[in-house]
């Protein structure tokens, strides 16, 4: 049996697989985000190990079988977030998580002082290095104290293991990493204002980082010497269980942020395409992915400025449109409520609806946002695929799979199938479970990180590809409209 922990933002989810992939027993808990000031957001480290005790001890209550034969441990988790500790282990302030973006002036300044040929990206503002920049600028006497930076889910792992390690997939958003090397930068550090002995030791995510303590192993009714492995960052974890692996090998996940992602077999860094390339959770393999901020996020954020729920949005719209999708709406909306990454790497920019007439209805508007966010994806497609990677297909993967009219969109938009996976937890916490088992059994990545069997496929529907293409090209023209307004 193999043990994955995921330490996302809303919460920990841990979970047991066994042999044969199967998932045997799940446990979560929640966590909060606190926004102290406008464009920050951050969290206890200690409270992401009080969620995780909890998830640990429901475990062992309620599948103490499955815990007792436990070999390993992988770790997932939100990536890019600074936890700062000092000499005793304390955390020195509230983690500074991947979604705060106080420090864009810094990771601007950075971005055109560093390589970022060796960064594998800009140096955006949720990575780890702009933080640490503010911390020095903002809070000095803090920045004297850090012993260590973890991110965190390597916090969790000093608390299982007492040692500091990362892995090279999150390592990589740090903007520290040397990322075709897979080792610390001294270029990259010290334009941090870091040192490398302020850095963990990095293992890959399939090999083994440490031993789970003796105290934690009695405590939680698992064997002694349980090995925990390097893991990785969420969605490198992700593309782990979802057999994202092989060469041009990728998916599209729709979540509260979008990531188009692809898995490649060599370092092929795109800096200004604002795509991220980082090293992959296995040795040797790279990915890149597009990432947009506002996915079902954007959806989210219409059902509740119309008092709808998401769900009754898109039936609707299914409703009206009658089977399959219509030519897209004359109402174009771009999904930029929280700023931009891929392609614009632009944290002022914000959204906006444009064509709006006295005839628009509820489902032209619904309409407009499931296509601006998969125009926004395909922005995300056109940079891969100037940086080399053209995947043939993409997998779906998140909560927008659930609207079927969201999946033909994206397949007609970006002109691939689109697959769904059989029902099944395909996961971040699943894909650190894979990870834990290649870490203590050395089995074969190509035997571990297999493709699930696909449900369904959305194939593009060719009838509409031009129309689609103008208005993706309108979408496309309105973008520096938006950002002389942001000015
Ligand atoms: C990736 C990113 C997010 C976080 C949060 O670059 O910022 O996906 O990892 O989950």
């Amino acid at each position: 049996m193999y043990l994955g922990i995921d330490l996302g933002t809303s919460g920990v989810k841990s979970l047991i697989i066994d042999d044969s992939h199967s998932v045997v027993a799940v446990a979560t808990a929640t966590l909060t985000v606190q926004r102290p000031h406008d464009g920050w957001s951050e969290q206890l480290a200690d409270d992401w190990i009080t969620a995780t005790a909890e998830t640990l001890a429901d475990l062992k209550s309620n599948a103490s079988g499955p815990m007792a034969a436990v070999t390993s441990i992988g770790l997932s988790g939100q990536q890019h977030g600074a936890t700062l500790i000092d000499k005793q282990d304390k955390p020195l302030r509230p983690c500074i998580l991947w979604n705060d973006t106080r420090s864009h002036e810094e990771a601007a300044e950075l971005s055109s002082e560093v390589n970022c040929g060796l960064a594998g990206s800009i140096i955006f503002p949720g990575f780890t290095a702009p933080k640490l920049k503010w911390l020095e600028q903002h809070e000095p006497d803090l920045f004297d104290k850090v012993h260590k930076v973890l991110l965190p889910k390597d916090y969790l792992r000093l608390w299982l293991t007492g040692e500091y390690v990362s892995d090279l997939s999150d390592a990589s958003g740090t903007g520290w990493l040397d990322i075709g090397k897979r080792d610390w930068s001294p270029e990259l550090l010290s334009a941090g204002s870091m040192t490398a002995t302020q850095m963990p030791r990095l293992v890959e995510g399939s090999e083994v980082s440490g031993t789970l303590r003796d105290e934690l192993a009695k405590q939680y009714g698992l064997r002694s010497g349980v090995v925990v492995a390097g893991g990785a960052g969420d969605n490198a974890a992700s593309a782990s269980g979802m057999g994202a692996v092989a060469d041009n090998s990728a998916f599209v996940s729709i979540g509260t942020s979008g990531v188009v992602f692809a898995s490649n077999n060599s370092y092929r860094p795109k800096p200004a395409s604002a795509l991220h390339t980082f090293c992959h959770a296995l040795p040797d393999t790279w990915h890149q992915m597009g990432v947009i901020l506002s996915a079902t996020d954007s959806l989210n954020w219409f059902a509740s400025t119309t008092g709808m729920t998401a769900a009754d949005l898109t039936a609707e719209l299914e409703q009206a449109a009658g089977g399959s999708i219509r030519a897209p709406s004359q109402t174009t909306f771009l999904p930029y409520l929280g700023g931009e990454r891929t392609p614009h790497n632009d944290a002022r920019i914000r959204a906006g609806f444009t064509g709006l007439t006295h005839s628009t209805e509820r489902t032209h508007m619904t309409q407009a946002v499931l296509e601006g966010v998969s125009f926004a994806f395909r922005d995300c497609f056109d940079a891969l695929a100037s940086a080399g990677t053209r995947p043939k297909r993409l997998f779906a993967v998140g909560g927008g799979t659930r609207s079927d009219y969201w999946l033909e969109t994206i397949a007609t938009i970006l002109g691939v199938p689109v697959d769904l996976a059989v029902d099944g937890d395909f996961g971040a916490g699943f894909g650190a479970a894979r990870l834990g088992q290649l870490a203590v059994s050395g089995a074969r990545v190509e035997d571990v990180c297999t493709l699930p069997s696909v449900a369904r496929t959305f194939e593009p529907d060719a009838s509409l590809a031009d129309a689609f293409e103008s208005a993706y090209q309108r979408y496309r023209s309105l973008y520096p409209a938006l950002s002389s307004a942001a000015d």
